[in-house]
């Protein structure tokens, strides 16, 4: 974290919060149970929820994490160089830019956030980087994404894009109809494009029905999904071996790595699932 960002951070108790810090958000805690510095009191306590219901929330994070670097790596590997990362949240270890450029330090990264946080504590991150940028807009309503004069600047929708709705759809449920947001963004990539996305799944075991209740006691959202739900977010398109799976059995574009059987993975590895989809 740079100076700046320090100065910003919630432990940090001259910090004069520039936000509504009474209520949890989100990528608050998400960075809480990933052990980071930028979340506050409730959003810790949303966190202790978490760990409560599942001990290894953080685990679960982690995974999930694991899980954004491979998927970004493989659809660098691929030739893509531009990347909309919708639901960035704040800055933590490999960073969806950091990954990108480490295959082509040319790739362009657009993070796109709806907490206003993830501006002002991931700008002082970014500061240097022309080629990464921030935006403050709302996957649910995708055509301000699509018409931010940042998204605009980075991002040629002529060429091919990596969209990644990454550890962000089970904040949403599907009575909203979340997957017509992804099918707007979709449709404004041409083919040659990936939709890159990891959601909580629900095959029936205790430990998803548990990081569900988590979800509804701190921030009221957090919902599980069958596999087959999810992968209907992916509107058809093919999908990059080895398909939607448990993300630690996740390597995209590698269908004969030797992987663990899923009933060998530990129950909180059976929470959340990845998988990545081709645009033909
Ligand atoms: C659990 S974090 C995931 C962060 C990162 N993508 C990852 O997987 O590690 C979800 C992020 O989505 C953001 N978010 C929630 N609702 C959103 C919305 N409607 N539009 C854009 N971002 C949203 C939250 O603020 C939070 O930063």
């Amino acid at each position: 974290m740079s100076e700046e960002s320090s100065v910003l951070s919630g432990e940090d108790p001259a910090y004069k919060p520039e936000f509504d810090i009474s209520k949890p958000t989100i990528a608050r805690i998400y960075d809480a149970i990933l052990g980071g510095k930028d979340n506050f009191a409730a959003d810790r306590e949303g966190a202790d929820a978490y760990m409560k219901y599942v001990p290894s929330s953080r685990e679960v994070a982690l995974d999930n994490r694991a899980g954004l670097s491979k998927g970004v790596r493989y659809m660098a590997e691929q030739g893509i160089d531009q990347f909309l990362d919708v639901g960035a949240g704040l800055p933590t270890m490999e960073n969806t830019h950091e990954v990108a450029q480490a295959v082509n330090p040319n790739a362009k990264v657009v993070y796109v956030d709806n907490d206003p946080i993830v501006l002002a504590h991931g700008r002082a991150l970014l500061a240097t980087k022309e080629s990464t940028t921030i935006v403050t807009a709302d996957l649910r309503e995708p055509e301000s994404i699509l018409n931010d004069a940042e998204v605009k600047r980075m991002i040629d929708f002529s060429r091919p894009v990596g969209l990644m709705v990454v550890g962000l759809f089970m904040h949403f449920h599907d009575d909203e109809r979340p997957g017509d947001w992804v099918k707007t963004l979709l449709d404004a990539c041409p083919s040659g494009s990936y939709l890159f996305m990891t959601d909580f799944a629900d095959t029936g075991e205790p430990q998803q029905a548990a990081i569900e209740k988590a979800g509804l006691e701190s921030l009221g959202n957090g919902w599980v999904r069958k596999p087959e739900k999810i992968k209907e977010h992916f509107h058809g398109l093919p999908l990059v071996e080895p398909g939607l799976d448990w993300v630690s059995r996740w390597f995209p574009g590698e269908p004969d790595r030797e992987v663990p059987a899923a009933e060998d993975l530990e129950p909180h590895l059976r929470i959340m699932m990845a998988g990545i989809g081709y645009k033909e």
